[in-house]
């Protein structure tokens, strides 16, 4: 039974003071677990605020979101549970080293093998003897790679990632792309990726294109 997430009609907006930020008026997007879709266009288009929606972080102000998991119906804080998230700014905890980072969402879920899962993880991502660095003591690409290890620890149905080789030189940018599609790939896992860059949304299944308030199959 294929995972989905279903967004059905969606309208969103931000009220800014008096001035109301319409981004999206009757949105429909479905995404399904083993594919990898790419979201690209302008800037405040509202890209990374469409993945909030998908990813059960955000509940948007009209429409509705339905996600099946393991052939039921999931809520959003289920999804959340299922769900992997990388950021542009890696937001690795700065005071856990590289396996720290990656054994505490498993701890949190109540795994008793936590390190074991993560040291294999590490390894998957190249990062075995790095284990025992904090994050400033690794490179943006190196933090990225436990970023991205940490996303697929807990054996996720979705990976979200936004902008997540912004932050990266061309070549490290395209290695970490390679990653994150390979593990998605080999785990099966559904992934979702907002993107200025062409390279990398040319790696995904689908690309749509999101601009003014409306999503296309980008060409
Ligand atoms: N919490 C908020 N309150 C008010 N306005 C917001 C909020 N979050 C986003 N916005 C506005 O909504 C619009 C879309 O923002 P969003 O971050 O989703 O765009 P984006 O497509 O991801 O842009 P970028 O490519 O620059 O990251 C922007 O104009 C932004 O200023
Ligand atoms: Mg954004």
């Amino acid at each position: 039974m294929t995972d989905t997430i279903e967004l059905r009609d969606i309208c969103h907006h931000f009220d800014a003071g008096r001035e109301r930020i319409e981004l999206f008026r009757g949105l429909s997007f479905t995404v399904r677990g083993h594919e990898t879709v790419a979201i690209i266009g302008p800037s405040g288009a509202g890209k990374s605020s469409l993945l909030s929606i998908a990813a059960g972080l955000e509940r948007p102000a009209g429409g509705t979101v339905c996600c099946t998991l393991d052939g039921a119906s999931a809520d959003a804080w289920a999804l959340r549970a299922r769900s992997g998230f990388i950021f542009q700014q890696f937001h690795l905890l700065p005071e856990l080293d590289a396996i720290g980072n990656l054994a505490l969402p498993l701890r949190l879920k109540g795994h008793l093998d936590a390190f074991a899962v993560a040291a294999r993880w590490l390894e998957r991502v190249g990062l075995k003897d790095r284990a025992r660095h904090r994050p400033h003591q690794l490179s943006g690409g190196e933090q990225q790679r436990v970023a991205v290890a940490r996303a697929f620890v807990t054996a996720p149905r979705f990976i979200f990632a936004d902008e997540p080789t912004g932050n990266l030189d061309v070549q490290t940018a395209e290695s970490v792309a390679a990653l994150m599609f390979d593990c998605a790939r080999e785990t099966g896992c559904g992934l979702v990726i907002v993107t200025h860059s062409k390279p990398l949304a040319m790696r995904a299944d689908k690309t749509w294109l999101l601009a003014a308030g409306r999503l296309e199959a980008a060409a």
